[in-house]
């Protein structure tokens, strides 16, 4: 069996470690790609070792991770030290990495940079980029960097300020023209996925059918290539009422509020530590302390 050394990574071509390459033949056989953003090193574990397909680290941590109101403040730095952590979690699913808002809008040579950043000093394998066939140069010169590059239409949170807030797209026969002249635009660039957010079933449906990208839905519908969720989302710690398309799998909100009020319930009234939770010394220390405190105590009387 050959070895090839990948990042640190081995392709033995028993496991299942997710490349470009195999989310193509994924889309050719069917098989539903499966994406969820992760941010941190122990929800990329959780998220990986569970076999998801695709871990995003998305600009949407603006909101989930660092409270902002938006994604448009997110910088370069703050995004990649969440790509480190989560490249510590993460071995076998394509580690993509969201570029943020000002990152590649400047000029060509700064998104690449930027772009490399991501890749040399975050490890990883993807950049994913918002924006149609306006993006599609760009998006070829990255791809000549040696950077595979994800699509992202549709509803495309950092031009919120542009579409007058987060719209669903692609709803009018103009609106279609234009998601079908930008999904193509980017299949012909190269992209190595497309994510397609906000915008209605059947036209989600006719790009999965028109492009050979593999297509990843969000708020999209169900004949998507794939789909991705923001993991918070599914597990209800947003603080908020959930979009449309967000099915929620777990309450994790209340399971951290149950388990911070039973410690600070048990703080309070000595239940915690219990002396098993506690160190102690070993018995001949013990003995020679008691003697001292004796002789001490027999001092003072
Ligand atoms: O930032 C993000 O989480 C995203 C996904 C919603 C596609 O871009």
């Amino acid at each position: 069996m050959s070895l090839t050394p990948i990042g640190g990574r081995l392709f033995d071509g028993s496991g299942r470690k997710i490349t470009t390459a195999s989310l193509r033949e994924q889309k050719l056989r069917h098989e539903s790609i499966t994406c969820l953003t992760a941010y941190d090193y122990a929800s990329a574990r959780l998220v990986d070792e569970a076999g998801i397909d695709m871990v995003l680290v998305g600009d949407s941590l603006a909101q989930t991770m660092l409270g902002y109101e938006n994604t448009l403040s997110v910088t370069m730095d703050e995004m990649l030290h969440h790509v480190k952590a989560v490249r510590r979690g993460v071995k076998n699913a394509l580690l993509v990495a969201d570029m943020p808002y000002g990152s590649y809008q400047i000029d060509a040579k700064t998104a690449i940079s930027n772009a490399a950043r991501f890749v040399k000093e975050g490890g990883a394998e993807v950049v994913k980029i918002e924006g149609g066939e306006k993006r599609a140069e760009l998006i070829r010169q990255i791809i000549d960097a040696e950077i595979p590059v994800a699509g992202h239409i549709g509803l495309t949170p950092q031009s919120v300020n542009v579409m007058g807030g987060y719209k669903v797209q692609g709803k009018s026969l103009g609106g279609i023209e234009q998601l079908m002249r930008d999904a193509v635009a980017l299949d012909h660039a190269g992209v190595a996925c497309l994510y397609l957010e906000g915008i209605p079933r059947e036209v989600a449906a006719m790009i999965t059918a028109e492009v050979d990208t593999p297509t990843i839905g969000i708020g999209a519908g169900p004949e998507c290539d794939g789909q991705v969720l923001v993991f918070h989302d599914i597990l209800n710690l947003t603080f908020g009422p959930p979009a449309k398309f967000v099915r929620r799998y777990g309450d994790a909100a209340a399971l951290i509020t149950n388990a911070v009020q039973a410690f600070r319930a048990d703080v309070r009234s000595h239940q915690y530590p219990s002396d098993e939770e506690s160190y102690h010394l070993p018995k001949e220390t013990k003995a020679g302390l008691d003697t001292v405190l004796a002789r001490k105590r027999a001092m003072r009387r």
